[in-house]
């Protein structure tokens, strides 16, 4: 049977690369972690939860199938201190990042006319505010080191249309998707490529509940595939977009969402 890195070894050329990626105790980032390692890139892998970053750690430097390598780091994407010592540290411990996988983020419920704003500045600050943050200092170490670079920020299909209930998280994957046209406009001329995934529903603990509920399940139903995404048919546009196979790519948002774009709500 091929191996992950079996298909990435032979096409997608990324050893050595150092990737850090945001949120990567749970969920996409964990799983982006995973691949990049497989992919052979020297992995940054940061989040709060440390003890789960240890645990990634183990998993993938006890593997001897797998290329790469991978160092947790803890991060609070919303403290702007953290993120300057963390990627301090980085330069110095494995050398200045090359592919950042912009991907940590919260979901709220949130309605826009009775929706607090200790919650919409808490989405805000996370899903808006610190992924400006964190790209612009990898950008800036990236310029700093001439690194050719990629910043893959992750969206979501909901920062291309609305739901209702979903009001401060949909106008922060907004921003995301501006910013990342903002960020491929001003940085193509230092060779840093800014693109956006747009994730349809992918079950993690974010949104396992409400998939599981009557309400989740009526959503997943409407798009044409009918279904939630497993998180290797990530795989793909992950590293096509962080690998110089995508070296004419810049400023694009792309959806993966079983079509979920396209139907009607
Ligand atoms: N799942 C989906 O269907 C879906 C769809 C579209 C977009 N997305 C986006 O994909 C990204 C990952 O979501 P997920 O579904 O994988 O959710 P998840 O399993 O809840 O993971 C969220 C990650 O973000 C980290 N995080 C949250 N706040 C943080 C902070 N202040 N500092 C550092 N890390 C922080 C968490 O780590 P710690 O708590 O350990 O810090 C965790 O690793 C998010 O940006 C989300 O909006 C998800």
């Amino acid at each position: 049977m091929a191996t992950t890195s079996t298909l990435a070894d032979n096409y997608f050329e990324l050893s050595g690369q150092v990737a850090l990626v945001t949120g990567a105790s749970s969920g996409l980032g964990r799983h982006f972690a995973t691949i990049l390692a497989h992919a052979g890139c020297t992995v940054v892998a940061t989040a709060r939860r440390e003890e789960r970053l240890q645990a990634l750690r183990d998993k993938i430097n006890q593997d001897t199938d797998i290329a790469g390598s991978l160092h947790p780091y803890t991060l609070d994407v919303t403290e702007p201190d953290n993120i300057n010592a963390v990627l301090q540290s980085v330069a110095t411990d494995l050398g200045p990042v090359a592919v950042l996988v912009n991907n940590a983020g919260i979901g709220k419920t949130s309605f826009f006319l009775d929706a607090d704003d200790k919650t919409t500045n808490e989405v805000i600050e996370t899903n808006q505010q610190a992924v400006w943050q964190v790209a612009q200092r990898c950008a800036q170490q990236m310029v700093e080191h001439h690194v050719t670079g990629s910043i893959i920020n992750i969206a979501s299909v909901l920062g291309l249309r609305v739901l209702t209930g979903a009001a401060s998280y949909a106008v922060s994957k907004a921003a995301v998707i501006q910013m990342t046209k903002v960020m491929a406009l001003e940085l193509a001329r230092y060779n840093i490529r800014a693109n956006a995934i747009a994730p349809g529903y992918f079950s993690t603990e974010m949104n396992s509940e409400f998939l599981d509920s009557d309400a989740g399940q009526k959503i997943l139903k409407r798009a044409p595939m009918r279904r939630h995404g497993e998180l290797s048919e990530l795989d793909g546009i992950l590293l096509l977009l962080a690998s110089t196979r995508s070296r004419y790519m810049t400023g694009t948002v792309i959806p993966v969402d079983g079509g979920h774009t396209i139907s009607s709500l």
